[in-house]
């Protein structure tokens, strides 16, 4: 099996994703993909041998129909079975999100079905939440929506800041999201909690 992974920025889970897929994993990586030439993640992808691709979004100027056209034509390329947002920071359409129904993944920085969007973890301080978290979900029309294949928790502190608490979950996310995307690739669907 193979899986495309779509980022926007430092990549952090696209590596842990990546790492993962070795041994009697039954995924691998085709291509990582970034709508930003200046990802840093793509020179880590580069490092880790995986191809690479990026569809700068600017020039399209919010014509995000012919941005995904663009998109399409690396990625459908790569053949993926499945396909990761990692950190991928564009809003997809209906209809791109049709064409890999069921095999569209994402991580989200927050318990959903609380905090789609931006800014999780501040709003969750603001809120008095006593824990927050990351969420794997299946990718479906609606932002931040769509099954929920696994969560991880953790605490919030007294004099947590957004900084401190993204600090706490992001190492949550690179275990998170590799344990997933195992279960998903070897059929298993139920959600899965951590700790
Ligand atoms: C991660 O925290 C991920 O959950 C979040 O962006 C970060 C990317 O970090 N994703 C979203 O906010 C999606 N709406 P990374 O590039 O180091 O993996």
């Amino acid at each position: 099996m193979k899986v495309a992974i779509l980022i926007s920025g430092s990549g952090s889970n696209m590596v842990a994703l990546a790492q993962s897929m070795t041994g009697d994993h039954p995924a691998r990586p085709c291509l990582v993909l970034a709508n930003d030439p200046d990802a840093s993640g793509l020179a880590k992808a580069r490092a880790m041998g995986i191809p690479t691709a990026a569809i700068d979004h600017r020039p399209f100027k919010g014509d995000r129909a012919a941005f995904e056209t663009a998109l399409l034509e690396p990625l459908l390329a790569a053949k993926p079975d499945f396909v990761a947002l990692a950190g991928f920071m564009r809003v997809l359409t209906a209809g791109f999100v049709r064409q890999f129904e069921g095999r569209m993944l994402n991580i989200h920085p927050s318990l959903l079905p609380r905090y789609k969007g931006l800014n999780t973890h501040a709003r969750a301080i603001a809120a008095g939440d006593a824990e927050a978290g990351c969420t794997v979900h299946e990718v479906t029309a609606a932002l931040d929506d769509g099954p929920i294949l696994g969560q991880a928790r953790v605490p919030i502190l007294p004099n947590d800041t957004p900084d401190s608490l993204a600090a706490r979950v992001l190492p949550m996310e690179h275990r998170l999201y590799p344990l997933v995307l195992r279960r998903v690739a070897t059929g298993e669907r139920g959600p899965v909690s951590l700790p």
